[in-house]
């Protein structure tokens, strides 16, 4: 493949990205519209391209201003209290690109100005990020989501991730990453500006001892979420598409919904790919054992660490990069084997399957309904 097609072309690994970007855009704009309060969502796309390729594929703004668009007008037919203006700005460097960009939109009719502004830019990725770590701040009731799609890594500074998420809990972050080529790099003769992100994550003893790509992925995971600590969820989404590309999506939320949100996009995208969720409980299975033993093995050394309430096993299992409905499996095979109690809070035995692994606010009745016990 030479470097040209990869810039003209939308490939595979690009439609993978794309695909998942919009399985969580919908998402996001579908919580965010529908929550009474937003007053505006501001979607940025900071390295933008050109939106259609040769072989018309759709890269990230298109697939954004697609969703905006469908978004916008699934609400008006729903009557909303409240419907938020949705802005997209879409920003890349050079101008020659963002002009298709700019034309493709106007001839296909892909934005309405009732649905909110639209601003194309040149500014570069990082003058953005300082504009933007300002603006996010002075945010009321409003709401920002970020893409940064670079080319390489060496426009990526840890610190920026950590800049536009800031302390407000108004943005969310999705960072594509080309990973390969990190790791490549991560043991011998690592540029600077590598040497400088991991040391800013603390990992670069780990991440040379990484064995392989997956494991370094792992490794920067929890960087980021050492780095971020735990008032954000981070995770991941990896994929290879030939010997030797792995790219990987990173995701970063101070919203324990949103990050819900983002997994089951994720898993929905497995799944439909055939490496979904499979879970056997005792009975050994050589394709699940892997998924198996990490969930429930994660889970009983958790119900050991202390007394564990739903919410907790909710938050924990999210953390792990599950879903409810994957502990609930576990945890229903547990209680049927026998290796596990759910109580009530005063004590009691609670009725058979009933985890309640959900979101509930603190101030919910639900939020200490039950807690596990390892027989
Ligand atoms: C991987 S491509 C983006 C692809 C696009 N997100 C998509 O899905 O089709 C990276 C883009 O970043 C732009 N770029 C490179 N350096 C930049 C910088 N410092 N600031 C903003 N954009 C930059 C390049 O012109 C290129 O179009």
């Amino acid at each position: 493949m030479n470097k040209r097609d990869v810039k003209t072309n939308l490939l595979d690994h690009s439609q993978a990205k794309v695909r998942l970007l919009g399985e969580y855009v919908k998402r996001y704009l579908n919580i965010i519209s529908n929550d009474g309060f937003t007053d505006a969502i501001h979607m940025y796309d900071l390295f933008c391209g050109q939106g259609i390729y040769e072989n018309d594929g759709h890269g990230s703004p298109l697939v954004i201003l697609e969703h905006v668009k469908e978004t916008h007008y699934s609400l008006i037919d729903k009557k909303p209290r409240k419907l938020p203006k949705i802005n997209c700005y879409l920003n890349d460097i050079e101008k020659s690109k963002t002009d298709i960009l700019n034309q493709y939109i106007t001839d296909n009719s892909l934005h309405y100005s009732v649905i909110g502004n639209l601003q194309i830019s040149n500014a570069d990725y990082k003058q953005a990020v300082v504009a933007l770590k300002a603006c996010f701040e002075k945010f009321k009731n409003e709401k920002a989501f970020v893409f940064i799609d670079p080319y390489g890594y060496k426009e990526l500074v840890a610190g920026d991730i950590q800049g536009l998420l800031g302390k407000h809990k108004k943005s969310e972050v999705l960072l594509w990453l080309p990973i390969q080529f990190m790791y490549r790099f991560a043991d011998e003769g690592t540029p600077a500006i590598l040497k400088n992100f991991m040391s800013d994550l603390e990992i670069v003893e780990e991440a040379k001892k990484a064995k392989n790509v997956w494991e370094f992925i792992s490794v920067l995971n929890k960087g980021f979420q050492h780095f971020l600590g735990n008032s954000f969820f981070v995770d991941h989404f990896s994929l290879q598409k030939e010997e030797n590309t792995v790219f990987c999506l990173f995701f970063f939320t101070p919203h324990i919904k949103g990050f819900e949100k983002m997994l089951e996009s994720k898993w929905e995208i497995d799944t439909q790919e055939g490496r979904g969720w499979r879970y056997c409980g005792n009975v050994p299975n050589l394709f699940s054992q892997q998924f198996t033993d990490e969930l429930e093995e994660g889970l009983k050394s958790f119900f050991k660490s202390g007394r564990k309430y739903n919410s907790d096993v909710f938050e924990f299992v999210l953390r792990q990069g599950y879903l409810p409905k994957h502990a609930t499996e576990v945890l229903t095979n547990l209680q049927k084997t026998g290796q596990l109690k759910v109580l009530l809070a005063d004590g009691t035995t609670a009725r058979k399957k009933s985890f309640y692994i959900k979101y509930c606010k603190p101030t919910d009745v639900e939020h200490k309904k039950v807690y596990f016990v390892l027989n």
